[in-house]
């Protein structure tokens, strides 16, 4: 049976042209990038080539990227770099991932204040200039805020936020992870001083990522023990998954600016599953804005099922998806970000999220379609 992968928010199978680089740096760059011989200046071009090529994707300059070993660092380096930056209330929303929830969390236990902004039932947060009301209540010193919502996929307005934040001193740092490379990302557009990505979700090895920190801002150092990555974190480069990175980044900004001429084709095939699931199973409720949101992402749930149960029989039947986000997949809570949009716990745990990748066709989708009225009569839980 053919596999059908629709799970890309987890992460990105890795792109065949990234794999090649990735061979090619294990082959060729045997050198440490610190050194100063032939093999290690080798190295420490192909980690610059790298750190351009992401760079570009997001319109920062080489000088503004920390390599990191994904958005889970990245994401605690620019918290720390927040609280010992600024004062005042640190500014979030109920439905960041753990890596921004834990590390705020850790902070506010030595005292700090975080106000974490609730979400409406569409699972979007209040307009910009509420938000802002509701941090300036709290005695606001610094923004974090995501870009689009990795179970959701929901879009939220951080250029706005951005700016209101700065026109009142507050940094802003953007978890830009899901949107990276699904949707043009600019942080001179976004305004935000510190912004995280992440490698696998790239098409890239997971184990590298990405902490972008404005020219005037310095980030906290996260590793200590080392001089590299201008001593913002020790410890030698994983140069092979940085090439690897720095190729998906560039094969990312080469698509996105072809869709500038024509639209993301994968919206129209998510919401070609959308139909179909919603013919299929008319009680379904679509957790994902019907507007606001990646080209990629359908959060869909489904009565009468338990959402674990439902990806193991799709599984079974040769189809990946997530329910919640994988992070958190194996525990039986339901999603923080669905019971952030007032769904009760029950219900909230029949929740299924398919996530879309740049290879996929119209034939994955309908392949998917056809299997899917089986597995949902399978997985129905029944009602006595
Ligand atoms: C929104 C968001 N932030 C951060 C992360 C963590 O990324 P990484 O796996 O690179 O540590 C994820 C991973 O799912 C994510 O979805």
């Amino acid at each position: 049976m053919r596999r059908l992968y629709f799970d890309y928010n987890a992460s990105a199978p890795i792109d065949p042209h990234v794999l090649d680089a990735v061979v090619e740096a294990l082959r060729a760059c045997g050198g440490n990038p610190s050194s100063v011989h032939r093999e290690g200046q080798r190295a420490r071009a192909a980690v610059e080539a790298a750190r351009r090529h992401v760079a570009a994707l997001i319109g920062a300059h080489s000088t503004e990227i920390t390599f990191t070993s994904g958005a889970t660092e990245a994401n605690n380096a620019a918290l720390l770099t927040l609280a010992a930056a600024t004062e005042g209330a640190l500014v979030t929303t109920l439905v960041e991932h753990p890596s921004v929830l834990a590390p705020l969390a850790a902070i506010e236990a030595r005292g700090r204040a975080v106000l974490r902004v609730a979400v409406d039932p569409l699972g979007m947060i209040p307009e910009p200039e509420d938000l802002i009301g509701q941090a300036e209540r709290a005695g606001a010193g610094a923004l974090s805020v995501m870009l689009a919502n990795n179970e959701t996929g929901n879009l939220f307005p951080v250029a706005r936020l951005a700016a209101l934040a700065r026109a009142r001193g507050w940094p802003t740092h953007c978890d830009a992870t899901p949107a990276v490379g699904k949707l043009p990302v600019d942080v001179e557009a976004l305004g935000v001083d510190l912004l995280s990505l992440s490698g696998h979700k790239l098409g890239a090895p997971k184990g590298v990522g990405a902490l972008f920190a404005r020219a005037d801002f310095e980030p906290a150092a996260a590793i200590l023990g080392g001089h590299q990555e201008r001593g913002r974190r020790g410890g030698p480069e994983t140069v092979p998954a940085l090439v690897g990175l720095g190729r998906a980044a560039e094969i990312a900004a080469r698509r996105l600016a072809d869709e500038r001429e024509a639209p993301s084709p994968l919206a129209a095939l998510r919401d070609a599953l959308w139909d179909a699931i919603a013919a299929i199973e008319p009680r379904a409720v679509r957790q994902t804005h019907p507007t606001l949101c990646l080209p990629n992402t359908l959060n869909v749930r489904f009565p009468d099922v338990d959402g674990e149960t439902l990806l193991l029989n799709l599984d079974l039947d040769g189809i990946a998806v997530s329910a919640g986000s994988a992070c958190t997949a194996g525990s039986l809570e339901p999603s923080h970000v669905i019971l952030a949009m007032g769904v009760p716990p029950d219900l909230a745990r029949g929740s299924v999220r398919f996530s879309l990748g740049p290879p996929h066709t119209l034939d994955d989708v309908l392949a998917l379609i056809d299997r899917l009225p089986a597995v949902l009569a399978r997985t129905r839980t029944p009602r006595w």
